[in-house]
């Protein structure tokens, strides 16, 4: 069996996350904004598709999908009973999305959904295995040529520092020099970014065609790429 870690977000970090997160990645809002536009236009033949969030956390990115279009069937998982509490305030009034404790390995193995997404997951994860499981576990569960988005902290630990530097400049005020410096250790040291180039291979590996770069953001990069259909190959 393939090593699985999990982040656990609870406590303070659930409580937090959704202040934290837009101070600590200015671009993340206007990001997800695009994100059910692109999945639109991936999804065009498809009036009524269903929509995996992996990592659902307190369910925005659920919650963008849900109000842009009430055709679209959302399962959001997250292991975190926490983040998930925070994401049923905000997604009980739609009836189309269902929320399910678990990493997406627990999930019912058949290609159910026609697109994933999987936003600021995969650096909690370390490379030896960690990482292309999770990968192979959303591609199990997409249909031939389902569309999967990526979010993710990306780059080596040089240009972390260099992109780090840059994006401090854009921390709240109130973010004190100690809070600065414990950040940046966690983000260029402690977590597992993906190198550039790296996550391209994991996803091939993982049996999807070659990824495109669409959102760039100091430390944070977005990519999309399709499940390889049998017998072809689709590449950007
Ligand atoms: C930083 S939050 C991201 C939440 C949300 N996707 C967003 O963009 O706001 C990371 C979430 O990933 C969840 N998580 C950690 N390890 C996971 C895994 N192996 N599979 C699925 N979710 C995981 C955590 O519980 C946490 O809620």
């Amino acid at each position: 069996m393939e090593p699985k870690h999990i982040e656990i977000f609870k406590g303070q970090k659930a409580t937090d996350y959704d202040r934290f997160i837009t101070e600590l990645f200015p671009s993340y809002s206007l990001f997800k904004q695009s994100v059910p536009k692109i999945l639109k236009q991936q999804l065009a033949t498809n009036i009524k598709p269903k929509i995996l969030v992996a990592g659902c956390g307190t369910g925005n990115e659920a919650k963008l999908l849900v109000q842009y279009n009430q055709y679209w069937y959302i399962d959001a998982c997250d292991p975190s009973e926490e983040m998930l509490a925070f994401a049923k305030t905000k997604l009980t009034p739609y009836k189309k999305v269902r929320l399910i404790k678990g990493t997406v390995d627990e999930l019912e193995l058949k290609e159910s959904y026609e697109a994933a997404t999987l936003f600021l997951v995969l650096h909690f994860l370390i490379d030896e295995g960690s990482k292309l499981a999770l990968i192979k576990d959303i591609a199990q569960r997409l249909k031939p040529g389902g569309t999967l988005l990526l979010f993710y902290i990306s780059g080596g630990e040089k240009e972390l520092l260099d992109t780090f530097a840059i994006q401090s400049a854009l921390f709240p005020e109130y973010w004190s020099p100690k809070d600065i410096a414990e950040r940046k250790i966690r983000i260029t040291k402690r977590l597992h970014a993906i190198p550039n180039g790296r996550c391209e291979e994991l996803l091939q590996e993982a049996g999807f065609a070659k990824a495109a770069k669409f959102h760039q953001f100091t430390i944070c990069s977005a990519w999309i790429t399709t499940k390889i259909q049998n017998n072809s190959c689709l590449h950007y």
